[in-house]
This record gives C-alpha cells, structure tokens and sequence, in this order.
C-alpha cells in the first residue's frame, strides 16, 4: 500500500483522544460513535450510522460496507481498500491519487485526496472541514461527487502516522492541464459547452447559498466524456446571512474580482462570476493561439500580476477605473483608502479583438465584457449569463460525443511534472521519440502561470 503519511491522525486512531479543530466551533472525538464525520453531518440519508471508532474504522474488508442502493459509512472503511495508480495532484493542502477499487467484477476509479495536516498541535484542518461539509449536502452533475471518506491506520509501515482521504469520483483531466497543453485544441463549440456546463454548476451553488471562492482551471475536472466538476471546495463557504463579514484572503489571484481586492467583507455569488469571465477569455486566447494565456498577461502573455496591487492595477487598466456612476460606492471600500487610480477608458473590447483572432463581437465579447464588469451588482448572475445571446445563437455547445477525446490524462500538476522532466532530459541530452497515438502533447509550454497560492482561513 502506498498511501503513508505525515500526521495527527495517530494522535486519535492510536488513542481515541478528542481531536483539537483549527479555526472551528466544531469538536469531535473518535472514540465517540457520533464522533467527528457525525460532527461534520456526514450521517447521510441512507447511510447507516457513521462509525468513527479507531477500531472500527478499520475492521472492513476491501468491497465491504456497500449494499446497493446504501451509502457507504463515511470514515468506516480503510484506504487500503483502494489500489494506488499514480499521483495526480499536489496542492497546498493535500496530495491526490488516483486509485482503482474492485467491485466484484467491477473496477471503479476514484481519486484519493489525502488531507494534509503538516502541524499536528493545530488539528484538523479548517478547510477540510468545510470541504466535507459543503459538499456532502450536494448533489449535481457539474459538482464533484464526494463519494467516502476513508482512513489509514497509524502502524509501522508508514511511520505510525495514519490519515484521512476524501474519495471522489474520478475525471480524467481538469482544465489547466488542458490549457498548458500545446497539442489540444479547442473549438468554439467545445468552449460553449464547458461554460454552460461551468455556469450551471456554479447556478446550483449560488442557489444552495454557497459560495465557491477559488474557480479556476486546476479546480475544474474535466471527465473523458467532456463535462465538467467543481472541485476543490477548501475555501468554500455558506452565505446565509449577509451580515457577518467575509474573508479578503480569498481567491487566486488573477481570478480575483475588484471588490475583494479592494477589501470589501460583503462580496457574494458575483465573486465566482468575475472568475468565470477570467476563466472564459482564457478560454477564447487557447482557441485564438493555441497557448495559455490569462487575460491579465496581455498583451505579450508573459509575466502577470503578482500581487494585489499590480492586480487592481492591472484590472482598471483594462476594464476602466470604476467612477461614482458606475460603481457607487468603491471609493468608500477599505482598499481603496491609499490607492489613487488616474480615470482610464476600458480597453478590454480591443484588446479581446487584438489578441483572440475570429472573435464573435456580437456575442462572445458582450459576454466578457458583462462578466469582468468591475460593480459586482451590474455583473451578470449565473442565471443570466446562462440565458445569454452566447448560448443562444450558433454555433451551439458542442454534444458529448463531440468533445475532443485525449489520448492521456491530463491535469495541472502531471502536465507541469511531465514539462519539466521532459526538460531535464532535453538538457541531459536525450532525444525524445515522436509523441506516438494520442492527441495530447506535454511540452512546457513558454509561460506557465504561478500556483498563486494564499493561506486558507477565516471566514
Ligand atoms: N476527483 C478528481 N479527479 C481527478 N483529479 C482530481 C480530482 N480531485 C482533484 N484532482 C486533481 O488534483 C488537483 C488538486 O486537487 P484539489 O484542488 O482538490 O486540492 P488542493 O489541495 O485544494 O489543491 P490546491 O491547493 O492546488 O488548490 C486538482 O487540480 C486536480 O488536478
Ligand atoms: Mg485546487
């Protein structure tokens, strides 16, 4: 078995002991029935009790705790159920493998997230938390499917530290790994589909009164038939009431929205809709150029922003410095108090018609333009921008069996470790043989975009 690990999951496999919840109001103890997966409201409807005990949690066999129709026992099960295949993913907050499981004759791919916990005395992390939470209660087919979580003994062979995996159901690709990838191209109606299927995920969230706060292309999967899963849901959060003010470390980066780089703590669903108009003109500059490109690194797609203030800066340059009148009220946010910006005109429409060649000015720019609108309350809804123009005029989203099929998987972390071990030999001498079979290549391409990270906390 390959899955060992660092952390704290000793502390209360080993001895039942109740478990410190960074950040949380939430408490839990494993030595309880109704223990920390109870705590999380992991007893879903149909499933039996949540089992919770260290013993218990690894008295199952491989197959075991399913009948049909039943979900499994959150927490019940141990990991080495699973196969590993190989690694696909490594974030700032955990490991991702992917695995297969035998179903009787069945074989069933999952992927394996391992839940980091670097520093034990801090306990289980916050983001964890929320990400079981929230995703246990959704159900939506452009929403990753969370399907178990299971745990791994603390014994000899991984150095009597134990852990916790969220097991989700698998998509062969997300979309950054497609983007960084020179030899996929995509087609107008391939983007049409993913949007519409992006937007209608996103509608369903917006409507549970969940905001995402972190869309970007790492956290699309991508499943061989071409649809797309929110994913990654470590810095979602529930927006039921309007009062209590949110974080501002929120969002990567370049995906980032004016109002929360300018500090407001009252954002809402407009937030992940800046992000899809990020996330869309990405994918209209890999149609144009056949390279990705974030809006923000035009107009030579080298470099981009690097912090926040770059970023502001960066924005207004494009889509205009706000004024009073079109968006009341920016000038009184907390970020904008040592911030002077000179009164610029938005350019996005030329630069958009500059650098995406074959541009529709008729639908795909006004679809842009309305979703990277700088005053949240003027940017489209996620119900709107699905009953936009884009969708309704030719050529239409593209059916599954059109999608492109890939020869190989492809996510952000396998496409940049296959770059620069592909660099490496490439220095070392050694001559590659032609890419043989699938579509997909590898190469590095000339600009790969920072992980933009940002620590995971608060509200
Ligand atoms: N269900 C899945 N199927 C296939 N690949 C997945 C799945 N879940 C995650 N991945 C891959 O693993 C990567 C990291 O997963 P995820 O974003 O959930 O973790 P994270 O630790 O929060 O990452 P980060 O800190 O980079 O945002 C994803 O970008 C994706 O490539
Ligand atoms: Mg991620």
């Amino acid at each position: 078995m390959l899955f060992d690990t660092e952390f704290p999951t000793r502390a209360w496999l080993a001895s039942g002991q109740a478990l410190p919840l960074r950040g949380s109001r939430i408490s839990g103890s494993w030595s309880q029935p109704d223990g920390l997966l109870t705590e999380f409201g992991c007893g879903l409807a149909g499933s039996a009790q949540v089992v919770a005990t260290p013993a218990a949690a690894h008295q199952s066999q491989p197959g075991s705790g399913t009948t049909k129709g039943q979900s499994r026992q959150w927490g019940a099960r141990s990991v080495d159920v699973f196969q590993s295949v190989e690694q696909i993913g490594e974030g700032q907050y955990g490991q991702v493998w992917l695995a297969r499981e035998q179903e009787g004759d069945k074989t069933v791919m999952v992927a394996l997230k391992k839940i980091k916990m670097d520093n034990e005395k801090e306990g289980f992390p916050i983001t964890a938390i929320r990400e079981i939470k929230i995703l246990k209660n959704l159900r939506h087919p452009n929403i990753v499917r969370l399907r178990e979580i299971v745990t791994s003994k603390a014994s000899d062979n991984n150095k009597q530290k134990g852990s916790v995996y969220m097991v989700f159901e698998y998509a062969d690709h997300d979309l950054m790994g497609l983007l960084l990838s020179p030899r996929v191209r995509l087609e107008k109606p391939h983007i049409k589909r993913y949007m519409k299927q992006l937007l209608e995920g996103l509608h369903y969230l917006h409507t549970q009164k969940i905001l995402h706060r972190d869309i970007k292309g790492a956290n699309l999967l991508i499943t061989k038939e071409g649809d797309i899963k929110i994913a990654d849901f470590g810095l979602a959060r529930s927006y039921n009431d309007p009062t209590v003010a949110l974080t501002k470390k929120v969002i990567t980066l370049w995906y980032r929205p004016p109002e929360v780089l300018l500090e407001s703590d009252k954002y809402g669903a407009p937030a992940d809709i800046w992000s899809v108009g990020c996330i869309f003109a990405e994918l209209l500059l890999k149609h144009s150029t056949g390279q990705y490109r974030n809006v923000w690194s035009l107009p030579n797609g080298e470099g981009g922003p690097h912090n926040e203030t770059e970023q502001i800066n960066k924005i207004f340059d494009v889509c205009g410095t706000p004024t009073r009148e079109s968006w009341p009220g920016h000038d009184q946010l907390p970020g904008m108090k040592n911030l002077k910006f000179k009164p610029k005109p938005t350019t996005l429409a030329a630069l958009m018609r500059e650098q995406c060649k074959g541009l529709d000015e008729a639908t795909e720019l006004p679809f842009c333009q309305a979703m990277l609108t700088c005053n949240p309350d003027k940017r489209l809804t996620a119900k709107e921008a699905l009953d936009h123009d884009y969708f309704w005029k030719p050529p239409l989203a593209a059916e599954s069996h059109e999608m492109p099929r890939l020869g190989e998987a492809c996510h952000e972390w396998q496409v940049k470790q296959r770059g620069r071990r592909e660099k490496r030999e490439n220095q070392a001498g050694h001559q590659h043989p032609p890419h043989q079979g699938g579509p997909i290549g590898v190469a590095r391409p000339a600009h790969v975009p920072p992980s933009n990270k940002m620590p995971r906390a608060g509200h």
